[in-house]
């Protein structure tokens, strides 16, 4: 069972908080691979158990720039039922807090995708109680692969 985590981060919360991720789903032997979203082919993904995605918001609720073509490329997949679930930090600060996330959560829906886990919203640094929700998250993919 593979599970493909693939994260875009400008500041580096995001790239913390995949490996933290990928690190929790390693412990529970779990086979992760772990890469950037500007180098995921959206047409390989149901080659993956289960997908997860890591992102920020930008500018006004988007999806950053380097992401939007895997975001564009998403429309046009059939995910055959790929298992999949969405987090990311992002900030309260600036409004549409964390709209990338929703993007993607919809996106993967109409893809064909099964969602197997809520998605996660993180204010800025993850604190305790995010990184339980993270763990959570991440016990809900591996469940679903059981
Ligand atoms: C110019 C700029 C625009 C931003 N726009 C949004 C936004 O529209 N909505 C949001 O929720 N966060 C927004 N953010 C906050 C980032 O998503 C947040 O800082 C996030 O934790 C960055 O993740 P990273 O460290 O992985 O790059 C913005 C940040 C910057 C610098």
């Amino acid at each position: 069972m593979k599970i493909l985590i693939t994260y875009t981060s400008m500041t580096g919360r995001n790239e913390k908080i995949a490996k933290y991720l990928a690190d929790y789903l390693e412990k529970n032997d779990a086979d992760v691979a772990l890469e950037q979203i500007i180098d995921t082919d959206a047409y390989e993904l149901s080659e993956y158990d289960a997908v997860i995605v890591d992102t920020y918001t930008y500018n006004d609720g988007e999806v950053p720039e380097e992401a939007q073509d895997f975001y564009e490329d998403l429309a046009d997949v059939d995910l055959e039922r790929t298992k999949f679930t969405v987090l990311g930090s992002s900030s309260k600060g600036h409004i549409h807090f964390g709209r990338a996330v929703d993007y993607f959560t919809m996106r993967l829906n109409s893809s064909n995708g099964e969602q197997v886990a809520d998605s996660v919203k993180i204010d800025q640094d993850p604190d305790e109680d995010d990184l339980k929700r993270v763990r959570t998250l991440g016990d809900y993919v591996m469940k679903s692969l059981k």
